[in-house]
């Protein structure tokens, strides 16, 4: 991509200018607009064609090519976060009108951090889930030739663009079916990644996980003609300044199992696996950024599915840390490969862990689906999440990990937990059961991504399907930590 400083307009497919209200009330802010740019700018703004309100788009068609105005509203509301999300948006609503290149102009725009913003956007909008469209595919491949800056850094729209590329890895595998992706493809993809960034990665089969006692991922995956995995990707530098391990809910398809999912609750379940698909996008982020950390991911793979083979409602089984649980419900499976995934990340005792995962539906009542439930036992570590969710616009909630009527109701008559409670607080219930299996004095977040894995429509940096949220926030926060 080229990077212009404004003087004269290059031609190209199309011509992007991102107006604030007081931008268009006062185009001298605009600095070098060429004559023919500004006539036509003045004539739409005084016939109040286009007044720059939030999400207003304007298509005015040039003798060549096509100028889109995109209102970002007012200025006092104007932020890096508002211009990354309607930046997305405009240039894929630009690709979808079969452009094939288009420029950017931003150079009124000073903003902290903008080029990180910048390059997140223009990665991000390049995709849409449309492998499968063999016709009308309704988004044509573009590219970004010129942006109009004058505060531009490459340096960080580069690692915008990486972050971007991490987010969409993980998208384009969470997107596919479950009749395309199972356990074992995970670990093709994984190995895959490993060989073109030389990870190290390893893949225990069904049998190694009854050998190494993984008692939870065996029981959800019983029921699968296709058996689960547990694989463990690491990012190994030589003297890392400190050791963070990544656990990711890898259920492929989540029908419910034996307490099946009525009617459409199975719709979209093949997202199901979004926090192992995001450990896979993190894990290439990684070795692109190369961080003085060592990093770990593991994926916590199965299908659960009904049949003759199954885990039961009743059953009691054993997981890697010794722990018995009674089973009362089989679609509550998240837990139990998280148990044991936690239990084996916990074994390289780093100094933090973060989990995520699509865990419940009681998550998606509480916050909705724009904000993440995050659970954390260390109020620093919480902090440094925070911090970077902000800074990459990925909102999370602080949830609480103490309730002991909840604590009260995780224990079993027969075993030592049960793994699911009453019906009231059962994102709390969820994250307190799987703090049972995470090493002592390990700081330890928890993300429940149930809402935010998946938009019914797209949105901002989001196009329609899964949105791989949380990639970006874990590598902010692995260049911080
Ligand atoms: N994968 C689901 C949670 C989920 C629900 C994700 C909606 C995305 C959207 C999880 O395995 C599940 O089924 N949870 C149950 C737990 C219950 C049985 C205790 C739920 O939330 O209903
Ligand atoms: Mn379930
Ligand atoms: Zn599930």
């Amino acid at each position: 991509m080229q990077i212009k400083r404004l003087e004269n307009f290059q031609s190209s497919d199309a011509l992007l200018l991102l107006l604030r209200e007081e931008d268009c009330e006062n185009l001298s802010s605009i600095p070098n607009l060429n004559d023919e740019l500004r006539n036509i700018l003045s004539a739409l703004i005084s016939r109040k064609d286009f007044k720059g309100k939030k999400g207003s788009l304007l298509r005015v068609p040039l003798i060549e090519g096509n100028l889109y105005l995109l209102g970002l509203g007012k200025t006092e509301k104007c932020d890096v976060k508002l211009i990354r999300n309607s930046l997305a948006w405009g240039l894929r609503t630009i690709g979808k009108s079969r452009n094939k290149n288009a420029s950017v102009i931003l150079a009124h725009l000073n903003y902290d951090e903008l080029s990180f913003a910048l390059g997140e956007a223009a990665g991000l909008c390049s995709y849409t889930f449309d492998v499968y469209k063999t016709k009308d595919k309704d988004y044509e491949p573009f590219a970004l030739t010129e942006i109009y800056s004058d505060v531009y850094e490459p340096e960080d729209f580069g690692k915008g663009i990486i972050f971007a590329d991490a987010q969409i890895f993980s998208r384009s595998i969470a997107n596919e079916p479950g009749c395309s992706v199972w356990p074992q493809v995970m670990a093709e993809k994984a190995e895959a990644l490993a060989k073109e960034y030389n990870l190290t990665c390893e893949v225990w089969d069904e049998e190694k996980l009854k050998a190494e006692k993984m008692g939870g991922i065996l029981a959800v995956g019983s029921g699968s003609k296709k058996p689960p995995r547990l694989i463990h990707l690491a990012y190994t530098p030589a003297n890392p300044k400190k050791k963070i391990a990544f656990v990711g809910k890898g259920i492929t398809f989540d029908s419910g199992g034996l307490n099946i999912k009525p009617d459409n609750y199975m719709l979209t379940m093949k997202g199901d696996k979004t926090g192992a698909c995001n450990v896979l996008g993190i894990m290439k982020g990684v070795a692109e950024l190369k961080p003085d950390i060592e990093v770990h991911g593991f994926l916590a793979c199965a299908e659960n599915m009904p049949s003759g083979s199954s885990y039961r409602p009743d059953d009691i089984i054993r997981a890697r840390n010794g722990k018995t649980i009674e089973i009362n419900n089989t679609d509550a499976e998240g837990r139990l490969v998280l148990a044991d995934a936690l239990c084996v990340a916990s074994e390289q005792k780093p100094d933090a862990i973060i989990d995520m995962a699509t865990l419940t539906g009681a998550c998606v009542v509480a916050l909705g689906k724009s904000r993440a439930g995050l659970f954390v036992n260390d109020d620093e570590l919480a902090g440094k999440i925070l911090a970077s969710s902000e800074k990459r616009g990925e909102p999370y909630w602080r949830m609480p990990l103490e309730d002991e009527n909840i604590a009260e109701s995780l224990k079993s008559p027969f075993a030592d937990l049960i793994n699911s409670g009453p019906r009231y607080g059962g994102a709390i219930f969820a994250a307190l059961f799987l703090k049972e299996f995470v090493g002592e004095k390990i700081a330890w977040a928890h993300m429940d991504i149930a809402g935010t894995d998946f938009a019914d429509k797209e949105y901002g940096i989001y196009p329609k399907g899964a949105t791989a949220f949380g990639v970006r926030t874990c590598l902010d926060y692995l260049l911080r930590v």
